[in-house]
């Protein structure tokens, strides 16, 4: 079972504004839902505000420190990476980091492949993004194209060249 980032990605790598995403591609977020559907998602707590509910079918994990959540079915609050990590080895499920900034960073040497979209657009005075080098250490495996233009590349961690 793998751990898995999943983002899509502006041409500046912007990832986000104003608490929400900067666009809107109905084919990325069917791709998204297919993705991850029946797996573990891990997301920061703005990403959970900002979703709103719990994403369907899928164990809903949200990282907070400080935040409660009232209880719900598929949701858990965990308070650090290592609950998250510790919970991982029961799930019989792949575990996709859905974001967002901070969460991703949080995750980053412990993701074995990333699943990237990339958005044709440049966003203008964004406030969330991804670091320049995230994909330092992975090679390409995979394109596939969506509707809308849209690319999808599969990117997965280089094991023989990885010297954390
Ligand atoms: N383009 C994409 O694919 C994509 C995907 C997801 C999100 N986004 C966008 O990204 C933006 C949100 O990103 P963000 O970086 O502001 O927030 P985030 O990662 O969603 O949430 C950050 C919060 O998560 C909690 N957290 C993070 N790391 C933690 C850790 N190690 N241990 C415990 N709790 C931890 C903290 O919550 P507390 O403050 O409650 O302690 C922190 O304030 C939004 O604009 C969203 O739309 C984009």
């Amino acid at each position: 079972m793998e751990i898995i980032g999943i983002v899509a990605i502006a041409k500046n790598y912007a990832i986000g504004k104003d608490g929400k995403l900067p666009w809107h591609y109905s084919a990325d977020l069917k791709f998204f839902k297919k993705t991850t559907l029946n797996h573990a998602i891990v997301m920061g707590y703005n990403t959970w505000a900002s979703i709103g509910k719990p994403l369907p079918k899928r164990l809903n994990i949200v990282m907070s420190r400080s935040h409660e959540l009232e209880h719900q079915p598929r949701v858990i609050l965990m308070r650090d990476k290592q609950e998250v990590l510790a919970l991982n080895k029961y799930l019989g499920c792949d575990l996709f980091i859905i974001g967002g900034s901070q969460t991703y960073q949080t995750f980053a040497e412990n993701i074995d492949k990333w699943i990237v979209t990339e958005i044709p657009e440049t966003v203008e005075d964004a406030d969330a993004f991804m670091s320049k080098d995230f994909l330092e250490g992975f090679n390409l495996e995979e394109m596939t194209e969506l509707e809308d233009d849209l690319k999808v590349k599969t990117y997965v961690k280089d094991v023989q060249n990885f010297h954390p």
